[in-house]
């Protein structure tokens, strides 16, 4: 009852040929593609060049940050309002490298949740443990406090619209995949904690995407599991033929 959804986070990479061209051969390999649901989230000065090139196709766009404020006097920010402007569907929320290169807290990023949930944005909010901390065997405390802080004051009905991706920082980037049982596991804690926040039927429904290192050759095992509904790509999402062949593995 979950459809599997992939998520290309191109971060700050590409430049305008290259965004067009990644994002036009991607809606042309989708065409022929399934049941699970796609989006690309490229730099927001490519989103306006990435959606006239993915227009008519099946592939989302999305933002990879926002601003928690509408609009204003906020140099150098970008709004919900605007991203929704511009046609995303999705926003990624506290990314690892949101919180640890640019300081952003639980508290921030519940707050631009807040804002997102004000659109009709879908958030993908981002979790995910340090190295230190999961052989320290604090992945589930530190989980749960970043679920905790993310989503605190929101509602069950406000939960229902978001998707939650776990990102181990130490597969980030690295090379370094989660094994299907470690993703598998926290996956399962996830869902354990959605319940007893909320209920098991939104635990149940909540979308759990797995961030780090996802590549063509171990999206299968990855996405088999059966509560990884998709997955968050990083670096395999820049080659069309790679990010469409994980799409296909979620198929
Ligand atoms: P990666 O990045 O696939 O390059 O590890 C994932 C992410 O940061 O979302």
């Amino acid at each position: 009852m979950r459809r599997p959804l992939i998520v290309g986070n191109w971060k700050m990479n590409s430049d305008k040929a290259g965004a067009a061209a990644l994002a036009s051969a991607i809606a042309k390999g989708f065409a022929t593609a399934g049941r699970a649901d796609a989006a690309v989230c490229p730099p927001f000065v490519y989103l306006p060049l990435v959606a006239d090139a993915i227009a008519g196709s099946a592939i989302a766009l999305g933002a990879q940050n926002m601003c928690a404020e509408p609009s204003g006097a906020f140099t150098g920010e970008v709004s919900g309002p605007m991203l929704v402007d511009l046609g995303c569907r999705y926003v990624i929320l506290g990314h690892s490298e949101r919180r640890q290169l640019f300081g952003e807290s639980d508290a921030v990023v519940n707050r631009k949740l807040i804002a997102a949930l004000k659109t009709s944005l879908t958030p993908i909010v981002c979790v995910g443990e340090l190295l230190a901390q999961r052989e320290a065997n604090q992945t589930t405390d530190v989980i749960q406090s970043q679920i905790a802080g993310s989503l605190a004051g929101l509602t069950a009905d406000e939960v229902r619209r978001i998707v939650v991706a776990y990102e181990p920082v130490w597969a980030i980037g690295t090379g370094k995949v989660a094994t299907p049982e470690q993703a598998e596991a926290v996956h399962l804690d996830l869902r354990r904690m959605l319940a007893t926040r909320y209920n098991d039927q939104l635990a149940a429904e909540t979308r759990l995407l797995y961030g780090g290192s996802v590549k063509a050759d171990n999206a299968r095992s990855l996405l088999a599991c059966p509560n990884v509904d998709g997955a968050l790509v990083g670096g395999a999402c820049l080659k069309a033929e790679e990010f469409l062949a994980i799409i296909a593995a979620a198929n």
